[in-house]
């Protein structure tokens, strides 16, 4: 995700961003620019690709003592050079640079317009530059206090004045902001990792605060614009455990990001009870949307395992014949696309070879469109496909899949109710209870994280065995297919899911005294059946531990050694997303227990990009 620095001292201001910021490229962007301020003005570089890029152009800076600079990961508008940050009015004297997303960003967009703004970039961000300069008399920091009750959505802003010379002026709601303490300097970071190299006293800003940074003071200003009294800490992290936020893997901080990812995925996104989404995350037209026949969903892996859980969600919602295909089987399948049918890939890299080959087999065979859900925005799927749905996840760096699937889901929720609504296949009643359902996610995700000390004591025993199965039904059978391939790849215990039904016509022979069944049960409509299968389980000593709702697990009758963990309930279709969670902790802490590299399992690769 996007990365921010500022620096004001003494040095040279543009190689200390620069360095600070390649300390953040582990957080993945697409673009990168810095400014610097000296007596005779503000002067910018900025360009979309890698930074050194950018480091080729850092001699057109003039020398400056103060600046800021900022790594961008694509969210509103394509990744380019006019769309990288630093942003500016239209005066060109407010440089500003942003992390976060502004979800009123349309309307703010026409409003400015009116007022007659030169509005240049297709970001979210410049608007607040331009907010900035309507709120401008004399006083930055007081600007920005003025500005951000315009302002919906998550933010750090950073911003300075050229006729300021010598301060910086930040803002954080809810995307992080640190302020680094140097001698006759200072810093701002949105990541510690930037300024380790030069000083490991910071103070933290809360959520709402404000501050004024120069070279021999950091002030902080409360939501009420009272200054606020806040004690620095001493930041004692190596650079690479920075990168992990302070967490021993990258896949533990990714399953701990889900929340605030699933809330980036859903940000703007749903407004009131409606679905939202931009002409170039979703360009059918009504009667395109009515005249679908069929969806293909095509997909690798944990992608696939998304797709299964959209599938349902096309089919209910939107009424359309759908069908989650591996993408590697597409092509031999001799798929029946023509004018009528609409494909979606989806992909966390967008580089997938076989997805790839997928979507364009699909578009040769005169597919409707080409849609596409995917994370990282430079990747060939998000270029060649019609529309682009970004999850918005944030750079996932381990190899095992989590924030990715949790986001997939909740993307193609949204496509879904977007072409239910589109076909007048759901009331808005409808879709008021489910989008209310999916707002509340993040939340449900933060609670079903809580499980983790309780699962981190049942992997011991998890980690012993040699075989696990999955049952569920509906929804649930689903998200057990994530949960054993999530479980196989990075603990290399054999797994498998089962649809409970199915266990009686052949499973169940397997199952023994002492062999885990994982049973989820997350759908009241199902849970009675799914609760006899266990029974079947119980029956020939299978040991059970049943992951669900409460109301789900209060159906089943277990003792001994059987495991009860209790996830939020959510709507039965979004319930993968919660379960998946208690299944990511168990599958991380079991490898952990087996001493197995958990970020790197062997024989895999993050992104598949041969077929
Ligand atoms: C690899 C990764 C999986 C991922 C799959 C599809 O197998 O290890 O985690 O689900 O590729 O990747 P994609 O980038 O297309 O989502």
């Amino acid at each position: 995700m996007c990365g921010i620095v500022g620096y004001v001292g003494q040095k040279q201001a543009a190689r200390i961003l620069w360095d600070s910021l390649s300390r953040l490229e582990y957080r993945g962007y697409d673009s990168a620019g810095i400014a610097v301020l000296n007596g005779a003005g503000v002067a910018t570089i900025k360009c979309k690709g890698r930074l050194k890029d950018l480091r080729e152009r850092l001699s057109e800076l003039p020398p400056a003592t103060q600046g800021i600079g900022h790594t961008r990961w694509a969210t509103h508008g394509v990744p380019s050079d006019t769309n990288s940050h630093p942003h500016h009015d239209c005066s060109g004297d407010i440089v500003l640079v942003h992390n976060g997303i502004i979800e009123n960003h349309r309307e703010l967009r026409e409003e400015l317009a009116r007022r007659g703004h030169n509005i240049t970039s297709q970001t979210d961000t410049e608007l607040v530059a331009h907010l900035l300069e309507e709120n401008y008399r004399g006083d930055l920091l007081q600007a920005m206090m003025d500005t951000v009750p315009c302002l919906e959505g998550s933010m750090a802003l950073v911003a300075l004045h050229e006729s300021e010379p010598g301060k910086i002026v930040a803002y954080r709601e809810k995307s992080p902001l640190i302020l680094g303490l140097g001698e006759g300097e200072n810093y701002i970071a949105s990541d510690i990792p930037a300024i380790l190299p030069y000083t490991k006293k910071a103070v933290v800003m809360g959520d709402g605060e404000f501050a004024r940074v120069s070279r021999d003071a950091v002030e902080v200003f409360g939501p009420d614009r009272k200054p606020v009294s806040r004690e620095p800490v001493m930041v004692d992290l190596k650079p690479e455990a920075a990168e992990k936020a302070g967490f021993d893997h990258f896949m533990i901080k990714e399953i701990y990001e889900q929340p605030e990812a699933l809330s980036r995925a859903i940000s703007g996104r749903v407004r009131g009870s409606s679905v939202v989404l931009e002409p170039g995350e979703y360009g059918l037209t009504d009667d395109q949307a009515a005249g679908i026949s069929r969806i293909y969903l095509l997909a690798c892996g944990t992608a696939y395992h998304a797709c299964l859980a959209g599938k349902t969600m096309f089919e209910r919602f939107a009424g359309v014949p759908t069908e989650a295909v591996l993408a590697s089987e597409f092509r031999y399948q001799d798929p029946l696309v023509d004018p009528s049918v609409l494909c979606i890939g989806v992909s966390q890299s967008g580089e997938t070879a076989d997805t790839l080959a997928a979507t364009r087999e699909a578009r040769s065979r005169g597919a409707m469109r080409i849609m596409s859900v995917v994370n990282s925005a430079l990747s060939t799927l998000a270029i060649e496909a019609d529309d682009v749905l970004y999850q918005r996840a944030g750079p996932e760096i381990a190899v095992a899949s989590t924030k990715a699937y949790t986001t997939q889901v909740v993307s193609l929720a949204l496509l879904a109710v977007r072409l239910a609504v589109a076909r007048g296949r759901m009331t808005p009643h409808e879709a008021a209870a489910f989008t209310r359902e999916l707002k509340e996610l993040p939340a449900k995700a933060q609670t079903a994280l809580k499980l983790a000390g309780e699962i981190k004591e049942l992997a011991k025993k998890v980690a012993l065995k040699e075989d696990v199965f999955f049952i569920g039904r509906g929804a649930d059978y689903l998200a057990a297919m994530e949960g054993q391939l999530k479980l196989k790849e990075i603990s290399y215990i054999h797994a498998e899911a089962y649809a409970a039904g199915e266990l009686k016509h052949g499973t169940l022979a397997l199952i023994e005294d002492g062999v885990p069944v994982i049973a989820l049960m997350n759908d009241p409509s199902l849970a009675p059946k799914t609760a006899s299968n266990v029974m079947e389980v119980k029956a020939r000593g299978g040991w059970i531990i049943a992951v669900g709702t409460e109301e789900c697990l209060n159906k089943l009758e277990l003792d001994g050694d059987d495991v009860r963990l209790v996830v939020p309930a959510t709507h039965p279709l979004l319930s993968p997303v919660t379960s998946v969670i208690a299944m990511q902790l168990l599958s991380y802490y079991a490898a952990l227990e087996k001493g197995a590299d958990v970020d790197k399992p062997r024989n895999l690769a993050k992104s598949v990009t041969v077929e």
